[in-house]
């Protein structure tokens, strides 16, 4: 058995797998239920003073998507798209904070971190909500300016409004550290040009980690109706999303010293380890333990540890960052040598799919066989092989 602790913003976790905000942490019921799956912590949804995020919750709707847009009924795929709408936490600061003392006293006994969550409307609120958070004991907490429904609600000054904002985020979470003593942890969203630029305001504010990075807003149709798939704009993600997250997680471990925590797009043990070789600490879990139920936390973990263990990994934390610092940029990637395509004549069938998705004309069929010329390296005719005839040589990727 490896050894699945980590060390986050100071505080032990047992292991690196975190239920996210969400409705699965939204009482206390829910809760218990993830610390039974032996999770290493949780994040309570998000506790809020904006009274429309609470009337929200109340207008929730959630469909898992297919591959072709379409609602799923029973069968959910691999890749599927979560898209819908819920608000924050409908409960008062005052009574959430009550569900939140108790589950933080359970998660003290069981060994289950338990994070704090709030999204306030102005610098005042924020801080305000800070502090009822940390009067529940909990270890850390997050401020959530990733929630993308605010956008859609005019007036609606929290989320991923307040994300968009780098002044006012940086506001924010300067005086909500100057409020609290506990670790503040930011959710960012994925929607600004720079997550990068966000995450430095937010750490040089005072911020002692991020979270990222919170979902995507999209916006389907039904061309059988020609109206919007549940109405109109909705939050959207899903396991497809994992490489635009992965790529800030990467981007924000290269270029800050911040700890990070992953969210948005892990589907099972090999996704939670892809986070941390991105860079993530912590992975939090939430749309794919809504379809699968709360055990699907227990398998991630057990599923955590046979690859490390298979992969000679004795602790977690080793593999915290190591595609991040071994991915080279692109002026260094233009040094390398190319790889050139090479063709095996007993596998190939001559049916031309290399040839007609060869865009450097590289490919030809001479006496029979498919002959190599000028070849870029760029490795498409590798993939369209339904025979798997073609192989790359010569350079540094072979994958
Ligand atoms: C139904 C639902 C409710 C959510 N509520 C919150 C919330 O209250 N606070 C928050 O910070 N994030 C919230 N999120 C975002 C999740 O915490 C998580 O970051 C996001 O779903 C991406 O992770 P996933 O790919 O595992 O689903 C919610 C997401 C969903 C799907």
């Amino acid at each position: 058995m490896a050894n699945l602790e980590i060390n986050f913003c100071g505080v032990d976790f047992k292991n690196p797998v975190v239920a996210a905000s969400a409705e699965p942490t939204a009482n206390y019921k829910n809760m218990e239920r993830v610390i039974e799956t032996g999770a290493g912590g949780l994040v309570v949804k998000t506790m809020t003073d904006s009274e429309a995020m609470m009337k929200l919750s109340h207008q929730t709707r959630w469909r898992y998507l297919d591959e072709k847009h379409q609602v799923c009924h029973g069968k959910i795929p691999r890749l599927f798209t979560f898209y819908g709408r819920t608000g924050l936490e409908e409960r008062p600061p005052n009574e959430w904070a009550k569900d939140v003392t108790k589950i933080r006293k359970l998660g003290d006994k069981e060994g289950c971190i338990i994070i704090g969550s709030i999204g306030g409307t102005t610098v005042e609120s924020w801080v305000n909500l800070a502090r009822i958070m940390e009067d529940t004991g909990v270890r850390m907490m997050e401020l959530n300016f990733g929630c993308p429904h605010p956008s859609q609600m005019e007036g609606t000054k929290t989320g991923m409004v307040t994300g968009q904002d780098k002044l006012l985020g940086y506001e924010i979470v300067k005086s909500v550290r100057e409020a609290v003593s506990i670790p503040i942890i930011i959710k960012l969203t994925p929607q600004v040009v720079d997550v990068v630029e966000m995450a430095k305001a937010v750490h040089e504010a005072g911020a002692d980690a991020v979270t990222l990075i919170n979902r995507f807003v999209g916006f389907l149709v039904n061309p059988e109706t020609g109206k919007p798939i549940i109405l109109g704009a909705a939050g959207v993600g899903g396991p497809w999303v994992k490489p635009l997250t992965l790529r800030w997680i990467y981007e924000v471990y290269n270029k800050l010293s911040i700890p990070i925590s992953g969210t948005n797009g892990p589907y099972d043990a090999k996704d939670v380890v892809e986070f941390m070789m991105a860079g993530a600490t912590t992975v939090q879990m939430c749309s794919v333990v809504m379809a699968k139920g709360y055990r699907w936390l227990s398998k991630t973990i057990k599923g955590l540890d046979d690859f490390l263990d298979s992969h000679g990994y004795s602790f977690a934390k080793d593999i915290i960052g190591i595609a991040a610092k071994s991915a080279l940029t692109y002026a260094q990637m233009a040094e390398l040598p190319k790889e050139r395509a090479k063709i095996n004549e007993d596998l190939c069938t001559l049916c031309k799919k290399c040839i007609n998705s060869c865009f450097y004309n590289a490919l030809s069929i001479e006496d029979d066989k498919i002959v190599v010329g000028d070849c870029w390296g760029c490795g498409i005719c590798s993939c369209v092989c339904p025979e798997g005839a073609i192989r790359m040589e010569g350079g540094p990727v072979n994958e």
